[in-house]
C-alpha cells in the first residue's frame, strides 16, 4: 500500500472509528479491496471530514427563530412555549442543535421575551427583536452577535420542532459541498397549505419563495414547500437582507424573499428535499400542536418500546418526554404518564391511569384502573390495583391499598403529607386526612376516616368514622 492509502487509512481511523465504530482492521481490508478508487475515495473522505468540521467547529452559526406571537394559536402562552409531550417545543429545537455539537447559537425573541428567555438554555445566546415584522427582520436582529463571524448561517424555526440530527446534517452537507450561497429544506405535499411555495425557473433551479397569502392560484398549486430550514453564506443572506421590501399582503419583512433576490443576483441555491414531511410540520394553530404531539408521542413510545417496555396500545399511552419506565413495565391503555415522573422495572401500569409530576415508583409496583398519584414515592411490591387518589404521599414497600381510597391531602390552605409505612393493609374506601402516618403492617377497615395527626402504630387495626384503634382482643375476633 502506498503512502497516500495510508493517508487514507489514517484519515478513515479518526473520523470513522468516531462516527461508526468501524474498526481500523475493516477499514484497512476496505480500502485495500478499492485501492484502485482510491483518489475518489479519499476526496470523499476530505469531504466528509470538512463537513464534520463545519458542523462541529466555530465555522457554523445557528440563528432559531423564535420570537413571533403565534396569532394562530389564539393564546396568552407564546407559541415556542406551548407543550409537546410536557415539554415547550422550542426546547427539541435546543436539544438538536446541542446533539450536532453546535456552540454558536442564536435564539431570536420578541414577543414576551423576558418569560420565555428563562427556557433558554445556558450556552445559547438570545438576541431580541424589537418589532415583530416578519422573519427577514428577526435574523437582522441577530446580526450583532455575528459580526465577527463568517461561515454558514444555518436557521432554525423555534416553531418546526420535530427536524431529526440526521436531517440537519444532510442538508448541512449538501450545503457545505456544493458550496452553495443557500441551501433550503424543502418538502413535496398533497395539501401544502399555510407552507411557504418553492418556485423554479424553466431549467428546474429554485428562483423564489411565494407565501400562501400572495400566492395566484396556480403557485397555490405547487406541492413543493418550504419548511423553513435553510444553510446560507453568512455574507450573502445579510447583503440580500438589506433588500427585502414589505412588499406583501402581510406588510412583514420575509426572509423567504431573500431566495429571489439571491437569485436575480446569479447566487447558486440548492435543496435537500425531505425524506419524512412530518419532519418539517410547522406550528401554528392547535390543530397542528395535537398533529405534532402525536408524532412526537410515537417516538416517545418508540424509545420505550426499544429499551424493553411493554406498551400495549401505543396510541393510548401518553408519556411525558422525559419520563424513565424501567424494564418489562407494562403500560396498558389510557394511561397518562406526566413529567419528571419516574418508574421502576416490571411494573403494571393502567388501564386509565394518571401518574403526575413528582410522582416516583419502585420496582414490581401495580397502579391499575382509575387511580391518579402525584407528587409521591410508592415503594416496592406497593399495589393500588382499583380506584383512588393518592397525592403527597410516601408509600413504604408491600403496602396494599384498597380499591377506593383516598388521601385527603389539601386543607384549603396547603398540601400536607401522608406516610404509610412497609406492608400496611388499606381497607377500601378509606380515607386518610393529611397529615397522618400509618405504621408498619397497620390495617384499616373498609370505610375507615383517619383524621389528621391521628398516627396508627405500627401493627395497629382501625375502624370506623373517625377510625377507632380495635384492641388487641377485638383484633383476634375480627381476624380469627
Ligand atoms: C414560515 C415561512 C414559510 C414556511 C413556514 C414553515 C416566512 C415568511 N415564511 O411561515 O415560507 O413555509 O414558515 O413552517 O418565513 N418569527 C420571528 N419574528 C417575526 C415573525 C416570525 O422570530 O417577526 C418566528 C416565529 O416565532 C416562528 C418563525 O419565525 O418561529 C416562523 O414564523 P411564522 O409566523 O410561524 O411563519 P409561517 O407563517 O409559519
Ligand atoms: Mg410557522
Amino acid at each position: 500500500m502506498g503512502d497516500s492509502g495510508r493517508e487514507i487509512i489514517a484519515i478513515f481511523k479518526d473520523i470513522r472509528e468516531k462516527e461508526i465504530g468501524m474498526a481500523v482492521s475493516d477499514a484497512r481490508t476496505y480500502m485495500e479491496s478499492f485501492h484502485k478508487e482510491t483518489p475518489e475515495y479519499f476526496s470523499k473522505v476530505k469531504r466528509e471530514q470538512l463537513v464534520s468540521r463545519v458542523i462541529m467547529k466555530k465555522d457554523i452559526a445557528v440563528i432559531i427563530l423564535a420570537a413571533g406571537k403565534g396569532e394562530r394559536m389564539k393564546s396568552s402562552l407564546p407559541k415556542i412555549l406551548h407543550p409537546l409531550c410536557g415539554r415547550p417545543m422550542v426546547s427539541y429545537v435546543f436539544d438538536l442543535v446541542k446533539s450536532l455539537g453546535m456552540r454558536n447559537v442564536i435564539t431570536v425573541l420578541g414577543h414576551k421575551h423576558e418569560e420565555t428567555r428563562e427556557f433558554i438554555p445556558p450556552g445559547i445566546k438570545v438576541a431580541v427583536q424589537k418589532k415583530l415584522i416578519g422573519t427577514a427582520d428577526a435574523i437582522k436582529a441577530a446580526a450583532p452577535l455575528l459580526k465577527n463571524f463568517k461561515g454558514t448561517v444555518v436557521i432554525l424555526y423555534g416553531d418546526v420542532p420535530l427536524l431529526k440530527k440526521e436531517t440537519l446534517k444532510k442538508l448541512i452537507k449538501c450545503h457545505v459541498e456544493n458550496k452553495a450561497d443557500a441551501t433550503l429544506l424543502t418538502a413535496k405535499i398533497d395539501k401544502p397549505s399555510g407552507y411557504g411555495r418553492i418556485l423554479r425557473d424553466r431549467y428546474s433551479s429554485i428562483c423564489g419563495i411565494v407565501e400562501e397569502k400572495d400566492a395566484d392560484d396556480f403557485q397555490k398549486d405547487i406541492k413543493e414547500i418550504n419548511t423553513g430550514i435553510a444553510c446560507f453564506n453568512k455574507e450573502n443572506l445579510f447583503s440580500a437582507l438589506k433588500d427585502v421590501k414589505p412588499n406583501n399582503r402581510k406588510k412583514e419583512y420575509y426572509l423567504t424573499d431573500v431566495i429571489g433576490i439571491l437569485y436575480r443576483k446569479g447566487a447558486l441555491i440548492e435543496n435537500t428535499d425531505l425524506a419524512d414531511i412530518q419532519e418539517g410540520l410547522g406550528i401554528n394553530s392547535r390543530l397542528e400542536l395535537a398533529k405534532a404531539n402525536k408524532i412526537m408521542q410515537a417516538r416517545i413510545n418508540e424509545g420505550l418500546m426499544k429499551k424493553g417496555i411493554n406498551i400495549i396500545d401505543p396510541d393510548s399511552a401518553f408519556v411525558s418526554y422525559g419520563v424513565k419506565i424501567g424494564r418489562d413495565s407494562v403500560i396498558y391503555p389510557f394511561t397518562v404518564i406526566e413529567k419528571n415522573v419516574n418508574i421502576g422495572s416490571r411494573c403494571f401500569l393502567g388501564p386509565f391511569v394518571h401518574l403526575r409530576e413528582g410522582t416516583n415508583i419502585a420496582d414490581d409496583v401495580t397502579v391499575g384502573n382509575f387511580v391518579e398519584v402525584t407528587r409521591s414515592k410508592l415503594g416496592n411490591k406497593t399495589l393500588i390495583k382499583h380506584f383512588g387518589y393518592i397525592g403527597d404521599a410516601r408509600l413504604g414497600k408491600s403496602v396494599n391499598i384498597g380499591a377506593g381510597t383516598v388521601t385527603a391531602n389539601f386543607d384549603g390552605t396547603k398540601k400536607n403529607e401522608t406516610v404509610i409505612r412497609d406492608k400496611a393493609l388499606i381497607g377500601s374506601d378509606t380515607i386518610l386526612v393529611a397529615p397522618v402516618k400509618i405504621g408498619k403492617g397497620a390495617t384499616t377497615g373498609a370505610g375507615t376516616v383517619v383524621i389528621k395527626h391521628h398516627n396508627l402504630p405500627d401493627g395497629a387495626t382501625a375502624v370506623g368514622v373517625p377510625a377507632r384503634l380495635l384492641r388487641r382482643k377485638e383484633r383476634v375476633k375480627k381476624h380469627g
